[in-house]
This record gives structure tokens, sequence and C-alpha cells, in this order.
């Protein structure tokens, strides 16, 4: 199993220990596939892997959506151990925010627009844990998935900024065969909720359809879409389907 560590302190008498190169996954756990792809990936670029499990509550604009994410960890485990991935960070609440969040970091450009605009208060709230991630961890590599990919762009964007000294390592995302992008919340999706869910990557791709004739079409096929939109090379989405909020994003060199 991998250890588990709950404290920065803890973690830094760990690392002193330690004369490895160490790769980092961050995650809110409920791991599914996509995660441990990241997993795999950092363990074959890093003599040291360690996992953050940490259900950050500062970046939920809805508390509902917080209270009802899965907390999974023993299962975490058990799949990390299956890969043999080193440690598990799991800090509490309290750990994380000593300072009751009253210190922020935040971005005032590219984080306005699309899931900025949509979910208030988001991204101040990753980037605040992100860098605090970073810190604790002082991983050489930090692995994250495209699937995210304006939270990616953030994240690039704060540690040139900042001058933090962890290369950010971006990863494809995984998705099942019907081209659903992995996600913890398709746990919420019935089977049939599944299939229909993959029209989002269908519309998404045809690169026939302009982003508004995206947006149009998954209106008429049950989705609630919040954006379409084309930046960075990449056409992206966010739509509700029922009460689950997917988002994805293609590369526009992907056009078939
Ligand atoms: O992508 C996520 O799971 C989260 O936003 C992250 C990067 C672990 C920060 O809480």
């Amino acid at each position: 199993m991998p250890i588990i560590i709950k404290t920065p302190t803890e973690w830094r008498k760990t690392q002193e220990k330690l004369n490895h190169t160490i790769g980092f996954v961050p995650t809110m756990g409920n791991l599914h596939a996509g995660h441990l792809a990241l997993v795999e990936r950092a363990l074959k670029e890093n003599e040291t892997v360690v996992v953050s499990i940490f259900v950050n509550h500062t970046q939920f604009n809805d508390p509902a959506d917080y209270d009802n994410y899965l907390r999974t960890l023993d299962e975490d485990c058990s799949k990390l151990d299956a890969i043999n991935a080193h440690y598990v960070f799991n800090p509490n609440k309290d750990t994380m925010y000593p300072e009751n969040y009253e210190v922020q970091v935040s971005e005032n450009t590219d984080s306005e627009f699309m899931e900025g605009q949509f979910r208030q208060g988001h991204f101040t709230g990753m980037l605040t844990v992100v860098l605090k991630l970073l810190n604790i961890i002082g991983a050489d590599k930090a692995y994250f998935g495209e699937k995210d990919f304006q939270q990616l762009k953030l994240i690039q964007k704060m540690v040139n900024a900042l001058f933090i000294p962890t290369e950010i390592i971006a990863c494809p995302t995984m998705r099942e065969e019907n081209g659903l992008a992995l996600s913890s919340r398709n746990n919420r999706l019935t089977d049939d909720e599944k299939n229909h869910a993959s029209l989002l990557y269908k519309y998404l791709s045809d690169f026939n359809l302009s982003d508004l004739e995206v947006k149009e079409a998954l209106e008429k096929t049950g989705f609630r879409p919040e954006y379409v939109e084309t930046k960075w090379g990449r056409r992206l989405t966010a739509a509700w389907l029922g009460d689950v909020r997917l988002i994805d994003n293609i590369p526009i060199q992907e056009r078939k």
C-alpha cells in the first residue's frame, strides 16, 4: 500500500531521507483510469511518486457539489497500490488552510471566461490549493490532465509567473471507447446517460460545425451547454446532462 502522509511536516521529514526525483499527481480522489494514467506516467519518469488526495472546498462554487463529491480513500489507495505508487498526501482542511483561506492566488485574464464565467471563485480556489501543494511536495515534475484545459493553462501561467521550480507535464485526456472523457463525475451518470453523453465528444469533434452549431446540436439533443468556444488551438465546452456537469475539449488538429 502507498504510505499515507497527513501533514507537510511529515512529508518534509520523509523527503529529507529520499535522494530521488519526485513526480507529483494532484487529485481530489475518486480515482479513475485517467488519474491512474497520470500516475503511471509519473512512475516511468521519476523514482518516487506522490499522489495527493484532497477535496478542496475552496474551488467548489456549489456547496452541494462539494458535499456530494465521492470520498473513496480506501479504494483509491488500493488502486494506487496495484500500480505501485509510493506515497499519498492526504491532508485535512485545517492543515491546508491554516490561514482560513485569507491568502489567495488569483489570475485576472484567462480565468475570466468559460469555466471562470460559470463557476465564480473556482479558479482562485484551484490555483491557491495547487500553489500550496506544489510548495509542500517540492516535486521535480507535476502531472495534469488536458481534460481540464483551462485549469492546465492557468497552472502553467502561475508556475511561470511565480518561478515555481516544478515542471508541469500535460497529459492527454483518457476516453471511454465511445469518446466520453473519463471523469469522476461520470459515476453519477446511468449507463444510458453515459451512452448519450458521448454525443458531447461527437459534436465537439465535428469541425464541419461552427461553435454555435455545436451548441445548438447539444441543446437539441437534451444537453444544457454553458459554452462552446475555440481558444488555445482547441474547441472547449461545458454542458449539463441532467444534474451532471460535463466538460471536454479537443485539439483543432484532430479535425476529421
Ligand atoms: O483537477 C483536479 O482534480 C483539481 O482541480 C486539483 C488540480 C487536484 C486541485 O484541487
